[in-house]
């Protein structure tokens, strides 16, 4: 089932190719991509999927087409287009990070050493985070953290391991710490965001941007935090990752509704007209496939991690994938971007697509992502 479902996103991809030229797709409209000039922060998606197609094929097509993107992302680099946010985790790691662990290709290596260097010029000492939109003393955002930036933060350890330098590691473990203390909730639920005072690091208060409200748990979100904190886990081996991973990932489990794909928040009122997020899925398939990997055989848990991840990717599959329209653009129907604000509530998602065909790709053959590697 595995194979079908990989090989009907590999076909679709071929195509793709040719539609999207030398741009970048983000969430669709009418079941058409929207294209992005490479300037915004799902860029990385479509050079993940590249990278996994060819992997997956040995096709010379797909390489060219991933080599573009990764050019297209030094394009960016160097002018400085877009940079200034803290999604360079995202954009580098499935781009040039990629070509350098397929390839071994030392500019690809370079490139995402700088991606590195300027996701450190976020780290904000005061608050002792690091800051995810806006200026430095942005009065709204300077002292934020998002639970997103855990999936940002492998760039930032691996960048420690390539180079021996401790700065990297030093910012990327206290970011994580800041947000295992104050994004994760006692009863193993999660904020999307939380404020500090900018001056003196005195933690203010949770709240949320995508999801239903400052005291909800939105489900994307939950999800960053499963393969972020495994992913730090797999860096550090501080087994107070992984074990805020299996908390996430447990919480999020005994939370599937009957078809198995989420909701686009756990405390979104469930009516007919209530949106999924089936990104949100498809990320946890593959945090915990990750965060299986570290635990023991015997752990009392183990076996409800693994049925819930394969009846996760089941339902994927079988209700959400777009194997039955073989013209369609997506893999995965009826993501959510932002439900809150209206935007693409129930569509494609880059990045949906991308995690799905990472998901499958574990789970087929044992593809270990992008995002960790034992340097
Ligand atoms: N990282 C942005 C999002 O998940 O929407």
């Amino acid at each position: 089932m595995w194979k079908q479902a990989i090989e009907d996103a590999v076909e679709k991809t071929r195509v793709n190719i040719g539609r999207f030229g030398d741009q970048f797709p983000h969430c669709s409209k009418n079941d058409e991509y929207m294209l992005t000039p490479n300037n915004t922060w799902t860029d990385g998606f479509w050079p993940g999927i590249l990278w996994l197609c060819y992997e997956y094929t040995g096709d010379n097509d797909f390489l060219e087409a991933a080599r573009r993107t990764v050019e297209s992302f030094r394009n960016r680099m160097e002018k400085q287009i877009r940079v200034d946010f803290h999604d360079l985790g995202f954009l580098y790691s499935l781009s040039s990070k990629a070509q350098w662990m397929i390839e071994k290709d030392p500019q690809a290596k370079a490139l995402t050493l700088e991606a590195a260097d300027m996701l450190m010029l976020r780290w904000r000492p005061k608050s002792g985070i690091i800051q995810a939109w806006g200026n430095e003393g942005d009065e709204l955002n300077g002292g934020r953290i998002i639970i997103d930036c855990l999936m940002n933060l492998p760039l930032l350890y691996w960048a420690h391991r390539t180079t021996g330098d401790e700065k990297y590691l030093d910012v990327a473990v206290k970011h994580a710490d800041r947000s295992r203390r104050f994004l994760i909730r006692g009863d193993d639920s999660s904020y999307h965001t939380f404020y500090f005072n900018q001056e003196t690091g005195e933690a203010l208060r949770g709240g949320t941007q995508q999801g239903y409200d400052d005291g909800s748990t939105w489900t994307r979100g939950q999800a960053w935090g499963i393969y972020g904190f495994a992913l730090s886990y797999a860096y550090t081996k501080d087994p107070l990752y992984l074990e805020t991973s299996l908390r996430l990932a447990k919480y999020f489990l005994n939370r599937l509704p009957e078809d198995h794909v989420v909701y686009w928040d756990f405390e979104a009122p469930v009516t007919p007209e209530t949106k999924r997020d089936s990104s949100a899925s498809a990320i946890t398939v593959c945090g915990i496939h990750e965060l299986l990997k570290y635990l023991p055989a015997d752990h009392p848990d183990r076996a409800f991690l693994e049925d819930g991840m394969n009846k996760s990717i089941r339902g994927l599959v079988e209700s959400y994938s777009t194997m039955d329209m073989p013209g369609a653009q997506g893999f995965l129907k009826r993501g959510s971007y932002s439900v809150r604000k209206g935007n693409s509530p129930d569509d494609f998602v880059i990045w949906g697509d991308y995690y799905y065909l990472e998901a499958l790709m574990r789970l087929e053959r044992g593809h270990k992502g992008y995002w960790y590697e034992q340097v």
